[in-house]
């Protein structure tokens, strides 16, 4: 934005000089909690005075519902001393009301406002000197010095900016919402990943009960944690046990579902996949994925046709995860793959039987990260055998239920074997 008053300060400011890194003092950040705490478990414990948080999400999917959750959990029981400030460009502060009396009691300390002036928003942020401000949405915000039109790249960009720098200045926490479209980028706010501290997207299918929180980018944690809510009428509400969640629904005896063992950041989690198999009209089949990678699919579908021998050229394939979650890591391949197999021959996998391994080019089961986690949280939701890659399953450490039995551990080289040993 304005650069020579960039560079006015920096000519004022004292030069900085190296010091060595053995001198500096190590502080732990200024962390306040939020109280709701899956949201603080994926910010690294808590919100950062002076720092920029981005909630990236669909429209719809609940990114204002969950902040005005933290505003009134904060403002309220959490830091009665302190006060909030929910800035929307979005609604109207009845809209705001409307919507608050949902999910709780407001409190004195929670203020509103229906601003979009980056100017005026810094007026009052500075007389109410909050400890957590909320702006919905950044793609709203303009500095009127701009000339562009808000939701433009420079106005997105330079109006975070200024907010940034208020937010270190004033040490006020921030949270920016960030709307995400159809194609799944930040379009507009790709652009802010650089400037905020923190990148967090709730991801989930509207229509569907789930949401999921993710670390993107986290300068004061980790980015490996993740967070789960069910969107209710009264808001949303934390998720204690997922794994117990996703399985609720399951069938059992049912061909082409099947339990996978994945680990979504630092969690394991699990989950259904399942897949149907219907004949085709088409000269080219249907492939119709939801909650993985379509090319991912396609992978494994050659990999059935070419390494275990299965006619799928005539079929219609569908595959979906269970609870509208996504599965990105590459060790839920062999789950996908046992589905389809298991749709394909009609039979059903056992039930009590969890799978957890990468399937390579030609048919073999590789590794997975962190396999005794898994393994843990299997046997914690009482399943008894678990399918794992061989080479991973050597250095894996004995996992019992809680009941004291050992799950058994079932070593595969290939997907032939792990075929055998799911569906006999
Ligand atoms: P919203 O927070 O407005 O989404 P975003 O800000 O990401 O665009 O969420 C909107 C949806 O959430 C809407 O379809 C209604 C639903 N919802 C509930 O199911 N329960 C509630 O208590 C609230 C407030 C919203
Ligand atoms: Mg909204």
């Amino acid at each position: 934005m304005k650069k020579s008053a960039d560079r006015a300060t920096l000519s004022l400011r004292e030069a900085s000089k190296p010091v060595p890194l053995a001198s500096v003092e190590a502080c732990d950040h200024e962390r306040f909690r939020s109280g709701i705490d899956e949201f603080d478990r994926v910010l690294g414990g808590g919100l950062v005075a002076g720092s920029v948080v981005l909630l990236g999400g669909a429209p719809g999917i609940g990114k204002s519902t969950l902040l005005l959750q933290v505003c009134l959990r904060l403002a309220g029981a959490i830091r009665p001393t302190g006060k909030c400030l929910y800035v929307t460009g979005e609604e109207s502060a009845r809209q705001v009301k409307l919507r608050a009396s949902r999910l709780g009691e407001p409190s004195e300390n929670l203020y509103v406002m229906a601003e979009t002036h980056v100017t005026l928003i810094e007026s009052a942020a500075r007389e109410l000197n909050p400890e957590l401000m909320v702006i919905d949405s950044v793609q709203t915000l303009q500095l009127p010095e701009l000339e562009s039109a808000p939701g433009t790249v420079s106005q997105v960009r330079e109006s975070a900016a200024y907010i940034g720098r208020l937010a270190k200045e004033m040490g006020i926490a921030v949270i920016l919402v960030g709307h995400i479209n159809k194609e799944g980028v930040l379009a507009g706010p790709k652009v802010l990943e650089h400037i905020v501290d923190v990148v967090l997207i709730l991801e989930g299918d509207r229509h569907l009960v789930y949401r999921v929180l993710r670390g993107v980018k986290n300068r004061y944690g980790s980015t490996n944690e993740i967070g789960v809510f069910s969107m209710e009428a009264d808001g949303l509400k934390e998720v204690a046990d997922p794994s117990e969640a996703f399985l609720a629904e399951r069938p059992s005896g049912v061909p082409g579902s099947v339990v996978v063992v994945s680990l979504e950041g630092a969690r394991p989690l699990l989950v259904e996949v399942q897949a149907l198999l219907a004949s085709s009209g088409y000269a080219t089949p249907r492939r119709t994925v939801t909650g993985v990678d379509p090319n991912r699919v396609a992978l494994l579908l050659a990999v059935l046709e070419k390494q275990a021998g299965l006619t799928l050229g005539g079929y219609d394939a569908f595959v979906k995860v269970s609870g509208g979650l996504r599965l990105d890591e590459p060790g839920v391949d062999l789950g996908i793959t046992l589905a389809l197999a298991s749709a394909f021959r009609a039979r059903p996998v056992d039930p009590l039987v969890a799978v957890a391994g990468e399937v390579g080019l030609g048919g073999e089961v590789r590794g997975v990260a962190r396999l005794d986690q898994r393994l843990a949280e299997a046997a914690r939701l009482g399943f008894r055998r678990v399918i794992v890659p061989a080479g991973a399953a050597r250095g894996a450490a004995r996992t019992l239920h809680p009941g004291g039995e050992q799950v058994e551990l079932v070593a595969v080289r290939t997907l032939a074997e792990a075929m055998a040993a799911s569906m006999g």
